[in-house]
């Protein structure tokens, strides 16, 4: 009996050392990736400043740099990849990228299509209208087209407070705002920060003080890939925990 214990023992010691060197080698970053070894591949739709916008013909922005900051931890290139919100899960899930990073909200729905990490922003649903509307919060949006980016938690939640038929659906928050411009809609539902950007950029809109909708921003994973939401979460809580993602937010998200 005390033999066997003996080489029970020795077995499990073994069983641990292969497990622990397993752990080592996820560390080292090259596997984690789902797609092209030593890369880490962000799907975004950089039309939503200040989370990702074009500067020339660079992706730049919150989500981009704060996803800098993590791939640089991991030891592994970042690329971002420019596509409709709407295609950022499907991306993740059949593997053609690692991540989604696009100021996404987590939601009960996306919850059960992929892993989110920490929580790295906060974000507030707002309604845009002309300056000379007679809207003056979310219980006058009754019978109103809103117009809103399409797949966003501003189409989700609208098309479920006020119908999915007084809802007009846009592949760009930008060209939901045209649309308010033209006339076409009546309100824009979307996110505050890009809200300030398209109200600044373009004369005769305001933003409704009161607000729609609070809002969590994380990064999406796919649910096959549990290493890398730990990997990513560990270098996310870091630099959450030293100040950087917040010196990123102040860089681009300047106090009033
Ligand atoms: N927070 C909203 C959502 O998750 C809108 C995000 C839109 N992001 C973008 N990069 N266009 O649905």
């Amino acid at each position: 009996m005390k033999k066997y214990s003996k080489i029970l023992a020795l077995v499990l010691a073994i069983c641990l050392l292969l497990a622990l060197s397993a752990c080592g080698a996820k560390k080292s970053g090259g596997d984690l990736s789902t797609t092209t070894a030593g890369k880490l591949t962000m799907a975004t739709n950089a039309f939503f400043e200040p989370y990702e916008f074009y500067d020339g013909d660079k992706i730049v922005g919150i989500d981009a740099e704060i996803a800098a900051a993590i791939a640089d931890k991991l030891g592994l290139e970042l690329v971002i990849e420019d596509m409709e919100f709407d295609s950022i899960i499907v991306a993740i899930n059949n593997g053609s990228v690692d991540m989604g990073m696009a100021g996404m909200t987590v939601t009960p729905e996306r919850l059960l299509e992929v892993n989110f990490s920490s929580t790295y922003a906060t974000g507030v649903q707002v309604i845009i209208v002309p300056e000379d509307s007679a809207i003056t919060g979310p219980d006058d949006l009754t019978g109103k087209k809103i117009g809103v980016q399409l797949g966003t938690t501003g189409d989700i939640y609208t098309s479920g407070d006020y119908g999915d038929e007084n809802v007009e659906r846009y592949p760009k928050g930008s060209e939901a705002v045209m649309a308010l411009l033209n006339g076409s809609v009546d309100c824009v539902v979307i996110d505050n920060e890009p809200a300030k950007s398209f109200v600044a950029a373009n004369d005769g809109l305001k933003i409704l003080d009161t607000e729609y909708l609070a809002e969590d921003y994380a990064i999406a994973i796919s649910k096959t890939n549990e290493p890398l939401l730990e990997a990513i979460n560990t270098a996310l809580n870091e630099l959450i925990a030293d100040g950087s993602v917040q010196a990123i937010i102040d860089k681009y998200i300047k106090a009033e």
